[in-house]
C-alpha cells in the first residue's frame, strides 16, 4: 500500500464522515464507552472491527501475534486491567483465526530467535492438549484444532487474572472464545463452557 495514498484516503474518509454527521469527530473526541474488549491476531487479513461491523467507540482492541494472553506480558495485562476496571467492559472476546502464521510457526522445529519465547506459549498449549491433538492424523485438521485450543487457553489465562475473577464472580463480565474462518469470512463462536471450565481451574487459580 502506498503511504501517500493513506493520507488521500484519510481526507476522503473525513469528508464522507462529516457528510453523514457534521459532529462525528466532535462526538468521538468526547469519551469512549465500549462494552467489549477484543484480543485478536495482528495478521493483516484479520480486520476485527470490520469483521464485527463495529463502529469507532464500540470495541476496545488489543492485537498481537496469535492473539496471546501471556501471564507476564505487561501490555496485554494492562489492556485487560484498564478495560475491566476502568472501562467496565461486559465482554472479553479472544478471536483467533484459521491459517494463523504464529500458530503454524509454533508447530515447526525451527529456531526463530526473539520469537521463540512468544511462540513457546503456543507449544505449551500443544503440550496441555497433546492427547487430543495426537489423535488427529490430518495435519490441516490438527492445525485448525490447535488454533481453537489456543483461543481456549488464552481465555483461561484471562480468567486467571484477579480483575476478571472479581468481575466474573459478580456476573458483570463474560469471556468468549471465537475463531475467524479466513476461508469463508465467518466469525465462529467456539461455545466454550467457561462455567464448567471455571470449576476445574479455580481450585488452582482462585485469588480471593
Ligand atoms: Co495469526
Amino acid at each position: 500500500m502506498d503511504i501517500k495514498k493513506i493520507f488521500e484516503n484519510n481526507k476522503q474518509r473525513i469528508i464522507e464522515k462529516l457528510k453523514i454527521d457534521p459532529n462525528h469527530f466532535k462526538k468521538l473526541a468526547k469519551t469512549q464507552n465500549p462494552d467489549i474488549l477484543c484480543i485478536s491476531c495482528s495478521d493483516s487479513r484479520v480486520p476485527i472491527e470490520d469483521l464485527m461491523g463495529a463502529k469507532p467507540g464500540e470495541v476496545f482492541i488489543h492485537r498481537n501475534i496469535a492473539n496471546m494472553v501471556p501471564n507476564t506480558d505487561l501490555n496485554v495485562m494492562s489492556v485487560i486491567n484498564f478495560s475491566v476496571v476502568h472501562l467496565k467492559v461486559k465482554h472479553i472476546i479472544v478471536c483467533g483465526h484459521y491459517e494463523c502464521g504464529g500458530v503454524k510457526a509454533a508447530m515447526q522445529a525451527k529456531d526463530l530467535g526473539l520469537l521463540n519465547p512468544w511462540l513457546r506459549n503456543i507449544r505449551d498449549v500443544y503440550r496441555l492438549h497433546k492427547k487430543e491433538l495426537d489423535l488427529i492424523k490430518n495435519e490441516d485438521d490438527k492445525y485448525k484444532r490447535l488454533i481453537e485450543l489456543n483461543v481456549q487457553e488464552q481465555c483461561v489465562n484471562i480468567l486467571k487474572t484477579s480483575d476478571v475473577q472479581l468481575a466474573y464472580r459478580d456476573r458483570e463480565l463474560t469471556v468468549h472464545g471465537w475463531v475467524f474462518d479466513i476461508h469463508s469470512g465467518e466469525l465462529i463462536d467456539l461455545n466454550i463452557d467457561f462455567d464448567k471450565m471455571l470449576q476445574e481451574i479455580m481450585e488452582i487459580y482462585r485469588l480471593s
